[in-house]
This record gives structure tokens, C-alpha cells and sequence, in this order.
């Protein structure tokens, strides 16, 4: 008998076929067991009379416990009540493995806890299969951005001598009487790509040893991060706006659907994102929180959202300035004191340095950070001493500016926190197979 997927049932209608799967659910009654089942493509109904079978076999399927593992085969027919369109007639099970009684996600509520304890069965709920559906269409259309625009995949090493962003937060491990940090971003390695190749991108996990447990911080998230040559901050944002554009349309092409139905996602919110995005500049930003703060009335919430020039914005401020607009928002040109050693300094006004963030709406804050490489020998120089940094670690960096040095921009977007905002989730732990969080390395 031929093997079908649930997926794509639709093409076997009035045909006799087997599905391999297991089932998540039951209700019937001593004549008619419905049986919910799923093959990990999808969900579906199948239909088991007394009739049909022996009653012994009836008997056994009508007590099997949850997400037992069994072939069912039968006939394929429409039925305009089900989700699918489509449900299975069944004519024969085979059990495979009868799990035990007492699966453990039951169908009481669950905490977050609980959920993320079990994390290696949650995977297979309805909303889970969406979001993790979800994470492959965007992972796959930055994949495609990128690909169809000139950029090469170059990877960068997860296993580093030096620091990216700043020391607090690095990853140490032995390394042969060395000591290594795990890759907090593989800007450093793709700025020598773009001297190289013109166009790079690198797209894999980076790591911070984040010691806040907040809903938009994992100590492993995977970036994706391009930098080109011969670009400024200016083209690093048109760059940055049109593939944000470009990866929320094509969830909305595939995940409609789903991300409306399974996740309640309102869809009109990410319709919206279409350019051009508002560039404010911080400055402009700090009026803006100042503004916002003005009209608050509650003193708690005017005292959260107190900003002094020169400070970095905390989610509060992010959360705030966002709900102003109905699109993600780009705010340029920070305060260079408290942004990275690399940041090209803005020689216009030596305060600021020349980068940006992109800042999704609906409070979501940031999810992309980035801006434009400081290109000069002798201003990177004094940064890496400003910072602290030993430079005997960025000999091989600063030779990018001793041989051919040009203007040169990038950005990193942050994968799992992109994928909570287009999922409309509270907390990034569900956008990734298994979090790790500062509380968390199992399962
Ligand atoms: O702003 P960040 O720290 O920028 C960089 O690492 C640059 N070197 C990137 C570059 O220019 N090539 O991080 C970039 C993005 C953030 O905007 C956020 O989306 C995500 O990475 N991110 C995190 N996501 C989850 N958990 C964390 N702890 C994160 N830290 C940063
Ligand atoms: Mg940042």
C-alpha cells in the first residue's frame, strides 16, 4: 500500500493509503473512534468503525494511550468539517509502539516551566509545529535574500582568540593551553570577507554569557550577519529595511494561514512593514522618550522611562518609542561612547557613532544591530585602547585598514528574536529548538 504524508493528503482523495504516525488524541464512543493523528507534516482525523476491524483490535485502539506510534490505513475522503478538508476512513491499525499511560503534556495548562522541561515533547503540539515552521521559512528566506543578491556565504569560525562585543558576556573553554570564547558575532571574520569577496554574509549560532534572564535574551541565538563593501551607514539601512521586507513578505505568503489560526497572529501588523522605515536619529529618539515620558502619568512608569543623553535605550525605551509607529523603526547614529570598539566614528560630530538599530514594532524593541566599520588605522587603534582590548588580538582586524582600507558596512539580525516578533510570542524560548538560557542547559 502506498505511503501517505498528511501534508499532502489532498492528492490521494478516494484512495486506499497507509500514514505512519502517532496519535495525539481520541474521542469516540464503543461503535466509532476517532483518532487525531499526526506524521510530523501534519494533523488529520482518521475514522476507525467496530465494523471495520476485529473487535479486539477496536477494543486495544479505543484504550491506546497518547502519542502511541501506529500505521493506519484506509481510504481518503473529503469532509468539509475537518481542517484538512480530508480525513482517513480506516480499515486496518497496525500499533507500532504503545506508549505509556500518562503522556505527560496533558491537556490541563501547563507553566512555561513545565513546558520547557519537557521541551523534548512539547516539540510535537500544533503550536510548536507552527513556530518552528515558521523559524524555516525565515531561515530560508534570509538564505535566499542573500543568495540572489550577490552576497557569499562565508562562514565564520564559532571558536575565537578575541572579543566582538564587549568582554562581559564571553563564553570561556580551554583550548590547548590557550584559552578560546565562543563567537558572540562573526562580524570581525566577514569585514575580512568584504575586503575579499565585496559581499559576505555569515549566518549561524553565536553565543553571550547574558547574565539577565529577560524574555528577549538567550545565551545561544543563531545571526545572520551580511557586510558589504564600499557601503555607508545610509545603504546599510536601505540593505537592512528591504530584507526585513523581503522575509516577513514571505511569511505572509506561506504562514498566513497558521500564524492566524494556531498562533491568533494579527496579520495586519506585519502587512505594515513595507518601506521605507522611519530613520529617527538618537537624538531625535531621546526627545521622542522624553516626550512620551511627559505625558505618562504614573511616577513608576515616568521613572522607567527616564534617558539621559548618552545612554544606551533599555527595553522600556524601545518598547515605548516603537508603539509610536506601525513599522519597524531604524534609529541611527548613537552616542559613540557606549556603542562597540569597531563603530565607524561619525566625523561630522565625533559624539556619535555611525550605526543603527532596527527596532520591531508592537514593542518588540530590537531585532537587528549594526552600522557602518570604522575604516580609519588610527582612530580603530585608539578605540581597541579606549576599550581595553589587547591589541596583539586585532593585528590581523587592523590589517584590513592597512591594506586597502574603504568605507564598509554591515548589520546582525537576530533570528530567534525575528521570529517571536512575526510569531507575535511573549518569549524568544519557544523560537528555538532547545533555549538555552542562564537557568537553562537541558534538555
Ligand atoms: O546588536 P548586536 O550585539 O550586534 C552585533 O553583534 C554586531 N556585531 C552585528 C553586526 O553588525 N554584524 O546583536 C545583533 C542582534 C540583536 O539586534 C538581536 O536581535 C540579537 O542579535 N541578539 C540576541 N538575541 C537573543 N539573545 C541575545 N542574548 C542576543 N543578543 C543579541
Ligand atoms: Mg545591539
Amino acid at each position: 500500500m502506498q505511503r501517505a504524508t498528511i501534508a499532502t493528503i489532498h492528492e490521494f482523495e478516494g484512495q486506499e493509503v497507509e500514514l505512519a504516525g502517532w496519535q495525539f488524541n481520541r474521542r469516540g464512543s464503543k461503535k466509532i473512534c476517532f483518532m487525531q493523528v499526526r506524521d510530523g507534516s501534519g494533523f488529520m482525523q482518521c475514522v476507525l468503525s467496530r465494523d471495520a476491524v476485529d473487535d479486539e483490535l477496536f477494543d486495544r485502539v479505543r484504550k491506546l494511550p497518547l502519542e502511541s506510534s501506529i500505521k493506519v490505513r484506509g481510504t481518503v475522503c473529503a469532509d468539509g468539517r475537518s481542517k484538512r478538508g480530508f480525513e482517513l476512513q480506516v480499515s486496518d491499525v497496525e500499533i507500532v509502539s504503545e506508549a505509556e499511560a500518562e503522556y505527560p503534556i496533558g491537556k490541563k495548562e501547563h507553566g512555561p516551566e513545565f513546558l520547557m522541561n519537557n521541551r523534548h515533547l512539547w516539540l510535537r503540539s500544533r503550536r510548536q509545529h507552527v513556530v518552528l515552521r515558521v523559524r524555516h521559512t525565515i531561515v530560508r528566506a534570509i538564505r535566499d535574500y542573500f543568495d540572489d543578491n550577490g552576497f557569499l556565504l562565508m562562514d565564520s569560525p564559532i571558536l575565537t582568540g578575541n572579543a566582538c562585543e564587549g568582554t562581559s558576556t564571553l563564553f570561556e573553554t580551554p583550548y590547548f593551553g590557550e584559552t578560546a570564547y565562543l563567537s558572540q558575532s562573526g562580524q570581525l571574520y566577514q569585514e575580512a570577507g568584504a575586503m575579499a569577496f565585496g559581499k559576505t554574509y555569515c549566518f549561524g549560532p553565536t553565543f553571550r554569557a547574558e547574565k539577565s534572564s529577560t524574555r528577549r535574551h538567550l545565551t545561544e541565538f543563531w545571526m545572520v550577519e551580511p557586510e558589504v563593501a564600499f557601503a555607508d551607514n545610509d545603504a546599510n539601512m536601505d540593505l537592512a529595511e528591504d530584507f526585513l521586507c523581503h522575509v516577513v513578505q514571505r511569511v505572509l505568503e506561506e504562514h498566513a494561514d497558521d500564524l492566524e489560526k494556531v498562533l491568533e497572529r494579527d496579520l495586519t501588523a506585519l502587512k505594515k512593514v513595507q518601506k521605507p522605515f522611519p530613520r529617527i536619529s538618537y537624538c531625535e529618539a531621546v526627545e521622542h522618550v522624553a516626550k512620551i515620558r511627559e505625558a505618562m502619568t504614573d511616577p513608576k512608569d515616568r521613572e522607567h522611562m527616564e534617558l539621559e543623553w548618552g545612554s544606551d535605550f533599555g527595553s522600556r525605551h524601545e518598547t515605548e518609542l516603537t508603539k509610536q509607529y506601525d513599522r519597524p523603526i531604524m534609529v541611527y547614529d548613537y552616542p559613540y561612547a557606549v556603542k562597540a570598539f569597531y563603530m565607524k566614528r561619525n566625523e561630522a560630530d565625533p559624539r556619535l557613532a555611525r550605526c543603527v538599530d532596527v527596532l520591531a514594532p508592537e514593542g518588540y524593541g530590537e531585532i537587528i544591530g549594526g552600522g557602518q566599520r570604522e575604516d580609519n588605522l588610527d582612530v580603530l587603534l585608539a578605540a581597541i585602547d579606549k576599550h581595553e582590548l589587547d591589541p596583539a588580538d586585532f593585528g590581523w582586524f587592523n590589517d584590513l585598514r592597512r591594506y586597502g582600507s574603504v568605507p564598509h558596512s554591515g548589520f546582525g539580525l537576530g533570528l530567534e528574536r525575528t521570529v517571536a516578533w512575526v510569531c507575535g510570542l511573549h518569549h524568544v524560548r519557544e523560537t528555538i529548538p532547545f533555549a538555552r538560557t542562564m537557568d537553562r542547559l537541558r534538555p
